[in-house]
């Protein structure tokens, strides 16, 4: 495509002129003089260090005509001999604001090649491009693996085999959530991924979840920390993000809502459907099968699912012909409580005294009875014991 091509450099050049960045005194190093060595040089130890100059001539950079001074910087007043080592390529000169960006986040460690390469640097638009859609989860992945679990989680998970398995490109990379170069730790508010601009993020793409999500109890800011109560990545693993038709994600969820309503995890773990939860039958009601998912209001609202005018209907969709006396069985019954459950409480109570009077009673007639069972039994032994004496005596 020689007009393609064409047009690129020539766009290149300009922005090139445009950004007036090139470093280059007069008089300056030429490519010769690297090339001398450079064309075809092998060092100590017999590896090939030469500038792989068709990677140079095919990139971006190439096609522009950069000098190799331009990016190696700190050779640019050359005289014939260089430091084993350099500086890394000198890509900020030109790219003043992603340095900026990159030298503020978490990658401030790492170069601009560790990500785009040195000599064959491409747009992120071109499919080859280690940067490109496609291929940033293996270029993330390469350093992440053995970072910490986020990378093979993803990877795993339905965002990741969405994206590089079925080529969707609908799905999200780690890059469109983090950024490519503002990338900061979760902790940190001016971060993408900090825990506000979570639901803005997911519903970049989930939109039509917002608006529900927006109404529900989980969205209205907590008075003590000014942030929402639930958002997505509470309540879904963020890489290891599963089909909701896996009988292991809902079972995770359950998990989830228990980390913050731990009380309620415990009083429905103690209850029917818990107990068959635990045991792993899927079908068994779980925290949103009664309260909804994204849609969870509180439990006095009239519009809740648990509310008096809505529970028959929620237990129906399991319970074919539940009735509203059916539906008074409390799923979060707490035996300890007199406030909560009086009923099964002084129930319970009851049980209780019965059972201690009965084993007490048991225990004191075994008691009263024991003495005189000790005497009986000393008396037969004697009994028993005299024959033989008479028999010594014959
Ligand atoms: C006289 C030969 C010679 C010339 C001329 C020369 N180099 Fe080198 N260069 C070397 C050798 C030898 C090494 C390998 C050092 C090593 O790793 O042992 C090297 C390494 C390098 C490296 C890798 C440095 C690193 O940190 O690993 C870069 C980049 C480089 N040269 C750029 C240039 C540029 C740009 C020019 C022109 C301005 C140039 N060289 C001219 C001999 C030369
Ligand atoms: C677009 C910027 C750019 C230009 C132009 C450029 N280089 Fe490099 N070069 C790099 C990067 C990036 C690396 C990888 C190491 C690093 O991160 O600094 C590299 C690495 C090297 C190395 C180390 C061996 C290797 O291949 O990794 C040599 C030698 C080298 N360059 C020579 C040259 C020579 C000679 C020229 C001119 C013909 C040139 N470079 C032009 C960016 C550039
Ligand atoms: C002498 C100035 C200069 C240097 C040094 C330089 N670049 Fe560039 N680079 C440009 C120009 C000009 C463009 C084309 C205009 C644009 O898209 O920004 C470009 C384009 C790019 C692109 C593709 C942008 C796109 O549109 O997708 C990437 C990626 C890139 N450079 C990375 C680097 C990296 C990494 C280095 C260092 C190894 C580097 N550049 C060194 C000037 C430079
Ligand atoms: C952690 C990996 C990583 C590092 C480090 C990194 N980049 Fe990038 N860069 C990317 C990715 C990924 C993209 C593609 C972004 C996208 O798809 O929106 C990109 C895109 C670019 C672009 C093109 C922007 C565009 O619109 O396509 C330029 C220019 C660029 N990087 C330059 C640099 C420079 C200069 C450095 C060093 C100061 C650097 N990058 C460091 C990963 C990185
Ligand atoms: C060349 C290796 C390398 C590559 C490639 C790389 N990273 Fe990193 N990344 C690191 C290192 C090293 C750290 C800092 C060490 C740490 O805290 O785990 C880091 C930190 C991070 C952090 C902050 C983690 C924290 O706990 O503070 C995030 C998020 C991150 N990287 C995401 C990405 C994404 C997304 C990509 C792909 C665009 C990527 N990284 C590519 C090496 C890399
Ligand atoms: C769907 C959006 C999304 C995708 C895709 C994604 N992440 Fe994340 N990532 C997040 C969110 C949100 C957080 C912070 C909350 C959490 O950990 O659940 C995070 C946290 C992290 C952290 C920990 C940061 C810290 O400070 O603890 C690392 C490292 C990380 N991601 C790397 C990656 C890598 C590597 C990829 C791709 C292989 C990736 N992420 C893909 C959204 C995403
Ligand atoms: C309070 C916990 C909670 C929050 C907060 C939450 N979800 Fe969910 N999400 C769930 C549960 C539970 C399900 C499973 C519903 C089911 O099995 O019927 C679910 C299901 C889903 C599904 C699958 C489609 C469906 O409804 O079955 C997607 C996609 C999803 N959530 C995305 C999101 C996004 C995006 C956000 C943030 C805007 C979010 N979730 C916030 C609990 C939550
Ligand atoms: C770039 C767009 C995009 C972003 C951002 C995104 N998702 Fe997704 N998500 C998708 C696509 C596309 C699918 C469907 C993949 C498939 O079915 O293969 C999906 C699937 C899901 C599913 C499984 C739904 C099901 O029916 O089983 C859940 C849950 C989910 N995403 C949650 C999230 C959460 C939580 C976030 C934010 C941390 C998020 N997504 C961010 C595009 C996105
Ligand atoms: C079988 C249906 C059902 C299931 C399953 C269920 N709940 Fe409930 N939940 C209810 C009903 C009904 C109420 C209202 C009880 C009342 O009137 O106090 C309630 C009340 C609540 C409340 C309000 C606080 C309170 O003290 O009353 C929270 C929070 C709650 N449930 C969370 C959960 C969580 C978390 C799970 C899963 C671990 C869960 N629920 C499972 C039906 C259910
Ligand atoms: C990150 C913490 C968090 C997670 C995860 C979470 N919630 Fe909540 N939820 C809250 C907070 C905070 C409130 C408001 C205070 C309260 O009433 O307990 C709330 C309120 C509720 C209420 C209304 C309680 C009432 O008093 O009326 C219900 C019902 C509820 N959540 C159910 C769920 C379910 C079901 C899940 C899982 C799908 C879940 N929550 C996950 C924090 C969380
Ligand atoms: C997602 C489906 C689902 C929902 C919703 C649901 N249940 Fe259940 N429940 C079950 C299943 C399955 C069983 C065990 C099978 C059986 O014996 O019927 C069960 C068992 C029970 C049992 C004990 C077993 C028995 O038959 O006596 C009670 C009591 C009960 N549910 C009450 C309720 C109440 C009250 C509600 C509404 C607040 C409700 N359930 C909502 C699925 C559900």
């Amino acid at each position: 495509m020689p007009t393609l091509r064409l047009t690129i450099r020539v766009a290149g050049l300009a922005a090139l002129a445009a950004l007036a960045l090139l470093p280059l005194p007069a008089g300056a190093v030429e490519d010769e003089d690297c090339l001398a060595c450079h064309a075809d040089l092998e060092d100590a130890a017999g590896e090939r260090i030469a500038a792989d100059l068709d990677q140079l001539s095919e990139s971006m950079h190439g096609e522009m005509g950069l000098a190799c001074v331009d990016c190696h910087a700190d050779v640019a007043d050359f005289d014939g001999e260089h430091p084993e080592k350099l500086a890394p390529a000198a890509c900020g000169d030109c790219h003043d604001d992603v340095l900026g960006a990159v030298s503020e986040s978490a990658h401030m460690g790492q170069s601009c090649g560790d990500c785009h390469g040195g000599h064959e640097i491409r747009a992120a638009a071109d499919e080859a491009a280690p940067t490109s859609l496609f291929r940033t989860p293996a270029l993330c992945a390469s350093c992440h693996e053995a970072l910490g679990e986020q990378a093979s989680q993803y990877l795993d998970g339905i965002h990741g085999r969405a994206l590089v398995k079925s080529g969707l490109k609908f799905a999200p990379s780690c890059v469109t959530c983090h950024g490519a170069h503002e990338i900061l730790p979760a902790g940190d508010p001016r971060g993408r991924v900090y825990r506000t601009k979570v639901a803005a993020m997911c519903g970049s793409c989930h939109e039509g979840l917002i608006s529900t999500y927006s109404g529900s109890v989980h969205a209205q800011l907590d008075a003590a920390t000014g942030e929402a109560r639930a958002v997505c990545s509470d309540c879904h693993p963020t890489h290891a993000v599963g089909s909701r038709n896996l009988p292991a994600w809902r079972q995770a969820v359950v998990a989830e809502c228990g980390e913050c309503h731990g009380a309620m995890l415990e009083s429905f773990s103690d209850g029917f459907h818990g107990q068959a939860t635990l045991l792993g039958f899927a079908r068994v009601a779980k925290c949103s099968d009664c309260h909804g998912s994204h849609d969870v209001l509180a439990v006095d609202d009239p519009a809740s699912r648990v509310a008096a005018a809505n529970v028959v209907a929620t237990c129906s969709g399991c319970h074919e012909g539940a009735t509203a006396n059916w539906a008074d069985y409390d799923p979060h019954a707490d035996l300890s409580s007199p406030a909560r459950n009086p009923q099964a409480y002084w129930a319970q109570g009851a049980m209780k005294v019965l059972l201690a009077s009965v084993f007490g009673f048991f225990f004191l007639h075994t008691a009263l009875w024991l003495p005189r069972s000790l005497v009986a039994i000393r008396r037969g032994r004697d009994a028993g014991a005299a024959p033989p004496a008479r028999e010594l005596d014959a």
